[in-house]
C-alpha cells in the first residue's frame, strides 16, 4: 500500500515522538488533536466526535469527564496533590489497599503501589526473586512465560514478553527466561474447541515447569485474555491446571490482570471469579478508570513475612518510584472502586455482554474468528486457512483509517480488530460500534 504524503500538512505535533507510531504515517493522517472527551466519546478541535472503542488503551471504565471521578480528584486536590511514599503514608492509599485486599481472593493481604503496569510487573518479578534468595533457594532465578504473553515494555517486563515485535531489537540485553508454548484456541494444534476442551495445551507448561522446578521462581501469565497478542482468549481450566502444578512444585504464580481486571471480563477480578489464588496479582489501567497513572502489586502475608525482620540490606525490598501511590490517583481509584461495587454495577454489564455476542454474529461471514470474553471482543481477520495477512497489506491500519472517517477510534493489533469500550457504553452504542466496524472492515476487504 503506498501512502500519499501531503507536505503542506504542518501540525502542532512536530516536536512529539508518539509511542508505537510510525510518524511518517502522520504526514498523511495526523493524530487526532483531541480537545475534550466526554462519556465514551473523544472530540477533536474541529468538533468531530469519535467513539473511544478501546477505552484509551484499555484504561477507561466509566467514560471521560465523569462528575463523580472529577469530584474525587478535586476533593483530594484541596488537601494535597502528592507526597513521597516512604516514611509517609496517607488516607487515600490506606483506603485503597484495604479495599483491594477485601475485594480480591483471601490470601492477597499486602499491596505495593507503583505507577504503571510495567512497574507492577517489575515489582512482582523482583519480590519473587528476592523471596527465594531469602528462603535459601538462590538458584530459583527464572520465570516461565507464554510465547503470546505481554507484560509491559521496561526491560524486566520485556524479558518475559513472548511477542517478537516488542523484544527482538532488544534481545541482547534481555535476561534469560523460559518461554513456553501457550494456548492458541483459534489455531488449536489439538483440534479442540475452547468451550469444551480440558486445556490439553497445558502440556508444554507442565513439562517446562516439572523439568525446571528447581530453577524457576515463578510463572507470569495474563489470565483468560492475552491482550497484546491480539486478544487471544483461552478457558479458565488452563489457569486451574497452572495453579495446581505451581502449588505442587513450589513455583510462584504472577497473575497480570492489568488489562482484564475491574469488570472487563464481566467480573471484578479473574482470580476471584474462578477461585484462583495467585502469589502475586498485578493491577493497573482500569484501577483509576483511566484518570491517573497508578498500579498495585498484591501478594500474601507469607511473601511479606520473608522481608520482615531486623533492618538488613538482605531483607529490604528496594524498589521505589517518585510517584508511587500518588494521593490523587488513589483518591480517584477509591471512587472508581465504589462505583464498580455499588448499585449492582457488574450485573448491569450482563445485557451489554449479551448485546456484544448478538451483534458479533454479523461477522460470521468474514474469514476469521470473532471472540469475546465479557466486555472484551475481537475479530481476527485472516486469509484462507487461518493465514495472517502479510504485514505490507496493512489491513488493520486501513480499517483504523476507515474508522476515523466514520467516527470510530479503533486501533487494531495487526489484523485483529478489537473492542474494549468503556464499561458504561450502552447497548445501542454497542450496536453502532459493531455495525460501523463491520462497514469499515468490508470497505477494506472488499
Ligand atoms: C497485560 C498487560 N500487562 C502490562 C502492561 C503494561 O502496562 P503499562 O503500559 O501501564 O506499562 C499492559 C499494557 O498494555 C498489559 O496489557
Amino acid at each position: 500500500m503506498s501512502l500519499e504524503i501531503n507536505p503542506d500538512l504542518v501540525r502542532d505535533f512536530d516536536h512529539i515522538w508518539h509511542p508505537c507510531t510510525q510518524h511518517k504515517d502522520h504526514q498523511v493522517t495526523p493524530p487526532i488533536l483531541v480537545e475534550k472527551a466526554q462519556g465514551i466519546y473523544l472530540y477533536d478541535r474541529e468538533g468531530n466526535r469519535y467513539m473511544d472503542v478501546i477505552a484509551s488503551w484499555w484504561v477507561n471504565l466509566f467514560g471521560h469527564n465523569h462528575p463523580r471521578l472529577n469530584m474525587a480528584i478535586t476533593r483530594q486536590l484541596e488537601k494535597m496533590s502528592h507526597v513521597m511514599f516512604a516514611g509517609i503514608t496517607h488516607q487515600p492509599a490506606i483506603d485503597l489497599a484495604d479495599t483491594l485486599v477485601s475485594l480480591t481472593p483471601t490470601g492477597l493481604d499486602k499491596v505495593f503501589f507503583s505507577d504503571n503496569g510495567s512497574t507492577a510487573v517489575e515489582v512482582a518479578l523482583k519480590m519473587s526473586l528476592q523471596y527465594w534468595q531469602q528462603q535459601g533457594q538462590p538458584q530459583k532465578t527464572r520465570f516461565a512465560y507464554l510465547k503470546g504473553g505481554y507484560h509491559g515494555e521496561t526491560l524486566g517486563a520485556l524479558s518475559v514478553c513472548g511477542l517478537e515485535i516488542f523484544r527482538t531489537k532488544f534481545e541482547k540485553v534481555l535476561s534469560d527466561q523460559l518461554p513456553v508454548d501457550g494456548p492458541d484456541c483459534f489455531r488449536c494444534p489439538y483440534g479442540l474447541q475452547r468451550q469444551s476442551c480440558n486445556a490439553e495445551c497445558f502440556e508444554p507448561m507442565e513439562k517446562a515447569l516439572s523439568e525446571n522446578s528447581n530453577t524457576v521462581s515463578g510463572v507470569i501469565i495474563e489470565p483468560l485474555v492475552q491482550g497484546a497478542a491480539g486478544m487471544m482468549m483461552y478457558p479458565p481450566v488452563y489457569l486451574k491446571k497452572l495453579q495446581s502444578t505451581c502449588e505442587s512444585l513450589g513455583i510462584h504464580i504472577i497473575f497480570d490482570e492489568i488489562a482484564v481486571a475491574f469488570g472487563r471480563t464481566g467480573s471484578l477480578f479473574v482470580c476471584g471469579e474462578h477461585d484462583l489464588k495467585p502469589t502475586f496479582l498485578c493491577l493497573s489501567k482500569g484501577i483509576t478508570s483511566g484518570y491517573l497513572p497508578l498500579s498495585a502489586t498484591l501478594t500474601s502475608d507469607e511473601i511479606y513475612s520473608a522481608f520482615y525482620g531486623e533492618h538488613s540490606e538482605r531483607n529490604l525490598f528496594i524498589h521505589s518510584h517518585s510517584y508511587s501511590a500518588n494521593p490523587l490517583a488513589c483518591a480517584v481509584a477509591n471512587e472508581s472502586l465504589s462505583m464498580l461495587t455499588e448499585s449492582n454495577f457488574l450485573e448491569s454489564l450482563k445485557p451489554k455482554i449479551a448485546a456484544i455476542k448478538e451483534c458479533g454474529r454479523q461477522f460470521d461471514g468474514i474469514t476469521g474468528e470473532f471472540r469475546q470474553t465479557g466486555m472484551i471482543a475481537a475479530l481476527e481477520l485472516v486469509e484462507n486457512n487461518k493465514e495472517r495477512y502479510s504485514f505490507e497489506k496493512r489491513v488493520g491500519y486501513r480499517i483504523y483509517l476507515e474508522g476515523l472517517k466514520r467516527g470510530l477510534f479503533i486501533r487494531p493489533l495487526g489484523d485483529v480488530v478489537y473492542f474494549i469500550p468503556p464499561l458504561v457504553i450502552t447497548e445501542e452504542e454497542i450496536e453502532v460500534m459493531l455495525n460501523t466496524a463491520h462497514v469499515c472492515i468490508n470497505a477494506v476487504l472488499k
